[in-house]
């Protein structure tokens, strides 16, 4: 399976559009707009869950791995969404949500009906009503072990209460979830993605940790490559294009996830240049992004994984991040050319670059003033976390307006027409207010917009095999403004600057001296690079 030469975009379905007016995204509204995403030029379409799911964390708690949520269609719809895809030349790679089930699943209702076959699929752990097996913390907040008091008994769920997480050290839990995996891809389905699924092998032993959250115990924990092999192999999906979700992961263990030797997976998802705005690594702390290191970063993991031969998905923006133009651009003044910049510095990375819905628009945070109008469960948690942390009211919503990540799930801009043309109802979720301008279908009509821009990035990954399976190496490394770098296959080289500030940089002597500038975000030639100035040049040796 060749992924290197593809680009993947991401679908956050709830969001994405609603073809009955209810209010939420479904199956048949990506039916509707196959042809859209077909004309951007896109390989793989990632659509997030949307099996049987009470939509506790928007269907990452799944009640029904093999049945679809009414919410978001039937069995027939996603046939027929596979079939459409694929005669449009669209892969579809489904969400596998394997660290965790629903409480609503009926896994577990039957551990709580006190069935032991059962039990074992889920961490319960003996304890009493004020003594929780560990002091680990859950990812949304709280503690990551809930008392069952009819049991005497906890669970342990890292993330919501109604997630509870699977007990990967039984063959019978793996059993199932290769049967998963066979059924949908039995059903014509091209890749999958997995949920953070560096998180599946717990330790043995269950201790508090007194440095942390607890996270350093099971993160790429003991049988993590074991069980990932094994996954692959029985349930015979080695062929097919994979990506997983590593949580605070490290290089190592991707480089090992990634290399085709090891037959793990196609490609992982990390996350430390996304948390370079994170004051002291505290997502809830507010402080401008520090671009020498978000640099830094993206150079150590791009040489890294290049030396030991994995693999890096690579991207700014999921359903889980806020705007990167919002974030790393500026929404405002530059927001075109800074959508654009962003947009050049990833998808000529060595990686599968991924785009997410509306991101191609340059869609930006959706700024919700007031806590009713958010409806993520992690921001409701740490809404009121912040206010007994002493934050006011007005704090806690400016972070909610960075960091939330309902800024990364309002409604796909479609056009100008009431809620963005997303759905004929009440939206479950507001747009924010710029979509009269900021929308799909004054992009099409504008030959200078951002996604007239993207298509042509994704169009010059089929032209210039370079950027799909050329080397790279860094340029002006000592410029904290400026990330920079060459491509090079055989005799082919490719220049790529990109300046991340809103003020004009000079960088003296260039390599591209002289080379076909083949795209950027201004359209004159310039000596020094202007406010988020992004070019790329083909060379001439
Ligand atoms: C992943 C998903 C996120 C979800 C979490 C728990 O990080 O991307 O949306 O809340 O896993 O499943």
């Amino acid at each position: 399976m060749d992924f290197k030469d593809k680009v993947v975009y991401q679908i956050y379905t709830k969001s994405f559009r609603d073809s009955n007016g209810d209010g939420l995204g479904d199956l048949r509204g990506v039916i509707e707009k196959l042809d859209y995403l077909r004309d951007l030029g896109v390989n793989y379409l990632w659509l997030t869950p949307f099996y049987k799911s009470p939509l506790n964390d928007n269907g990452y708690d799944i009640a029904d791995y093999l049945s679809v949520d009414p919410a978001f269609g039937t069995m027939e719809d996603v046939e027929e969404l596979i079939a459409e895809a694929e005669k449009r030349g669209l892969g579809l790679m489904f969400d596998m949500v394997f660290n965790h089930t629903s409480t609503e699943h009926a896994w577990f209702r039957q551990a709580l009906a006190g069935e032991k076959k059962y039990q074992d699929y889920y961490i319960f752990r003996e304890g009493g009503l004020d003594a929780p097996p560990t002091n680990w913390e859950s990812k949304f907040g709280g503690s990551a072990w809930e008392y069952v008091p009819e049991l005497g008994k906890w669970y342990l769920h890292l993330y919501d209460r109604t997630q509870a997480d699977l007990n990967w050290d039984n063959p019978e839990v793996r059993g199932e979830l290769k049967d998963v995996l066979r059924f949908w891809k039995a059903k014509g389905v091209k890749g999958f993605r997995f949920d953070v699924v560096n998180l599946i092998s717990k330790p043995a032993v269950f201790e508090d940790d007194h440095q942390g959250d607890g996270r350093r115990f099971y993160t790429d924990g003991p049988h993590i490559h074991e069980y990932l092999k094994e996954m692959v192999a029985d349930a015979d999906i080695g062929d097919m294009v994979t990506v997983g979700e590593m949580s605070s992961t490290s290089l190592d263990n991707c480089v090992r996830y990634t290399n085709p030797a090891e037959k793990e997976l196609s490609m992982t998802f990390s996350f430390h240049h996304l948390k370079v705005d994170y004051k002291d690594g505290n997502k809830w702390e507010l402080q401008p992004p520090d671009l020498g290191r978000l640099k830094d970063l993206l150079t150590t993991w791009q040489l890294e994984m290049q030396r030991a031969g994995g693999w890096n998905a690579v991207f700014w923006c999921n359903h889980d991040q806020p705007r990167a133009v919002s974030r790393f651009g500026d929404d405002g003044k530059y927001w075109k050319q800074s959508a654009k910049m962003l947009a050049t510095c990833v998808h000529l990375l060595r990686g599968t670059p991924y785009v997410y819905q509306g991101e191609e628009l340059g869609m930006t945070n959706a700024g919700h003033a007031s806590i009713e109008q958010y409806r993520d469960v992690e921001s409701l948690n740490y809404y009121r976390i912040m206010l007994e942390a002493g934050k006011t009211e007005a704090e806690a919503l400016e972070v909610l307006r960075q960091r939330s990540r309902d800024n990364g799930r309002t409604p796909m801009q479609w056009d100008g027409s009431p809620n963005a043309g997303f759905t004929d109802g009440t939206p479950w979720i507001l747009p924010p207010e710029n979509y009269q301008t900021i929308n799909a279908e004054a992009e099409l009509r504008d030959p200078d917009s951002i996604l007239q821009y993207y298509k042509r990035l994704v169009q010059l990954r089929k032209e210039e095999p370079v950027i799909a399976a050329g080397q790279i190496e860094f340029l002006f490394r000592d410029v904290p403004e400026v990330f920079s770098y060459r491509r090079f296959l055989g005799t082919q080289d490719l220049f790529v600057v990109n300046n991340l500030t809103g003020h004009e940089v000079t960088l003296g002597d260039v390599p591209w001296a002289g080379c076909e500038k083949v795209l950027g975000n201004y359209a004159d030639a310039s000596k020094v690079l202007r406010p988020y100035e992004a070019a790329v040049y083909k060379a001439c040796r």
